[in-house]
């Protein structure tokens, strides 16, 4: 994604697919980013608080003030929407102006001296604030938002007093069934227009707006809409109070319980950043994390369910022979099933053995089994697999509903043929084994009937749920998902980014990587990564390690730093 801003007006356009610069890191911190300087930039000097301070011409004076360490609070400034100032806690004093100025629709000019903290301006802030709360239900001991509320926050920080209004409150509708996915209570709404905007910015689908007036102004849905747009959920994230809920995380769990975790949606070949959100080792939710490369603030509401995958008919032990076995009695049962291949072909595997890649794997699940495959075993017979290709849009969604299929096809470089061309090698007998490493999929719709798999000799397959194909094969292998593993996608712009266990495997199950790694110490094939030979499996970096040294498309790939997974009262800037 790019973001190009035009004076209020921000549009949204699909980014090429030209390499993009690695991916920010999770930005954790309260003060805002410094602001990226391109070359040839004019630079205007501003004066903020005393400080003296050179940002290009333009900068937003909201962002150049928390870039300086001012901290001056917000409630409907959005850094990827454009700016209304409906809310008024943005107020400063710029010297020469009458009045406080909302830093967030002013941008900054030359020698603008700004001042954030005056006695004005605080006692301004703290009016505004409790202009806001007046009719406010402070709903904060069930209400959803509580602990990452912005309105908690600034109340705190900025103001911190009783109620002076011992009145009765306006009340409004508390639950209103808006859309597919979100409940609105109209008594926390504090009218700001953020999701009103994300709609009509990021989604391009205008689906709310307000109305009436004064205190019984309220926010809905226009006349004759829902809030059902495929975006609709990040009107949640960006709601600063719980006005707005998720049916599939309200009354869940509190925010303050929560541990959030950087990685990578994988359901499509966008890539977009995440957080997911666990508590006592399970996913409560996923929410976009910032990158200003690949989504920018967003996610789709489909890639927000993808976590629920973790959770489906999972592949917990291995099986061999139809029986659950332990991991020691299946790798030597799917070593016997290879070393019996290898035989049948007089020594060579070439002939006899076809192994099955995942566009659905990391590029160290896919590394490791070429190093197997290709150097190893000698394997020609190779295909690629993935779930079948969907909807897309020009915003963030890719018809390819992968999140490494460019990983794999650099990692195969060339080798990789189709499922077709599987499915014929199948029906002429040219493969007696198959091992597949991901089974999603490989079957299609058609199932068995589609794919004879039942022609083969041996079916081996690292499967991460049970189905058609892992129920057939004669040894199964539970393979860790993306949730529960250390490594890297490569999206469709062909950035590679980092992905974090933040659950731990289902069952027994263990990263690709690690199987293959086992299953070639079984052969007698042990791999070597980084030219340590592997007498106990290594680590996803060290795998990582080795494979950006021998594959181009990693050479610029960086595993990131050690995240431990942070509490999230308050912690991030989604409000
Ligand atoms: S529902 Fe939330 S985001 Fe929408 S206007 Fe109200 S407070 Fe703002
Ligand atoms: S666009 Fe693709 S990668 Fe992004 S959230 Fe949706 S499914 Fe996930
Ligand atoms: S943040 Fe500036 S007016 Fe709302």
């Amino acid at each position: 994604m790019s973001e190009t801003t035009d004076g209020q007006k921000t549009t949204l356009k699909m980014m090429t697919g030209a390499p993009v610069p690695a991916p920010a890191e999770p930005l954790y911190a309260t003060g805002a980013p410094a602001p990226v300087v391109q070359p040839g930039t004019e630079m205007v000097t501003v004066t903020i608080d005393g400080k003296a301070m050179q940002v290009p011409k333009g900068t937003n004076l909201l962002e150049a003030c928390n870039h300086a360490g001012a901290d001056v609070p917000f409630f409907c400034y959005h850094p990827g929407l454009s700016s209304p100032a409906v809310c008024r806690q943005c107020l400063v004093d710029v010297k020469g102006q009458p009045k406080p100025v909302p830093s967030c629709y002013t941008p900054v000019a030359d020698k603008m001296e700004v001042v954030t903290a005056s006695p004005r301006v605080l006692d301004i802030r703290r009016q505004m604030l409790e202009f806001t709360l007046l009719n406010h239900p402070i709903d904060c001991p069930i209400c959803d938002k509580a602990g990452e509320c912005t309105l908690q926050k600034q109340y705190f920080d900025w103001d911190a007093k009783y109620a002076r209004n011992d009145g009765i409150k306006v009340h409004k509708a508390k639950h209103v069934d808006i859309g597919k996915h979100i409940v609105l209570d109209q008594e926390r709404c504090i009218l700001c227009t953020r999701c009103i905007r994300v709609c009509a910015e990021v989604a391009q689908q205008p689906e709310l707006t307000m109305a009436q007036r004064g205190d019984h102004e309220v926010l809905t849905t226009a006349p004759g809409k829902r809030l059902d747009n495929p975006y609709s959920l990040n009107t949640v994230d960006v709601c600063p109070v719980g006005a707005l809920t998720s049916k599939d995380f309200r009354f869940t769990m509190r925010a303050w319980e929560l541990q959030s975790t950087p990685s990578v949606c994988p359901g499509c070949a966008t890539g977009c950043n995440v957080e997911v959100h666990t508590s006592r080792e399970q996913i409560y939710r996923l929410v976009p994390r910032e990158n200003p490369y690949v989504n920018q603030y967003w996610m789709c509401d489909e890639g927000r369910f993808t976590y629920k995958r973790i959770y489906d008919e999972r592949l917990g032990s291995p099986v061999s022979g139809g029986q659950l076995v332990e991991w020691d009695r299946a790798l030597e049962d799917a070593a016997k099933l290879l070393r019996a291949a290898i035989d049948q072909g007089a020594g060579k595997a070439e002939g006899k053995i076809g192994v099955v890649f995942s566009a659905q794997s990391t590029n160290e699940d896919l590394y490791a089994l070429s190093r197997l495959a290709f150097d190893s075993l000698g394997v020609t017979r190779a295909y690629v697999a993935g779930r079948d290709q969907g909807w897309s849009d020009n915003i963030l969604v890719s018809a390819d509903k992968n999140p490494n299929t460019a990983g794999a096809i650099a990692i195969g470089g060339g080798r990789l043929k189709s499922l077709m061309d599987l499915a014929n090698d199948l029906k002429s007998g040219a493969i007696t084994t198959l091992l597949v490493v991901g089974e999603e999929g490989v079957l299609g719709d058609g199932g068995t009937n589609a794919l004879p798999v039942n022609k083969l000799q041996a079916l081996i397959v690292l499967g991460w749920r049970r189905g058609p194909l892992v129920n057939a094969a004669h040894v199964a292998l539970p393979l860790a998902d993306w949730a529960e593993i250390d490594g890297t996608f490569t999206n469709r712009q062909g950035t590679v980014q980092r992905i974090r266990a933040a659950v731990p495997p289902a069952g027994d199950a263990l990263p690709g990587w690690e199987i293959v790694t086992l299953l070639a110490h079984r052969l007698g094939m042990p791999l070597e990564f980084g030219g340590r030979p592997a007498t106990a499996p290594p680590s996803a970096r060290a795998v990582f390690l080795e494979a950006r040294e021998k594959m181009a498309f990693m050479k610029n790939a960086d595993w990131g730093r050690t995240s431990l997974p942070i509490q999230l009262r308050f912690a991030n800037s989604r409000g």
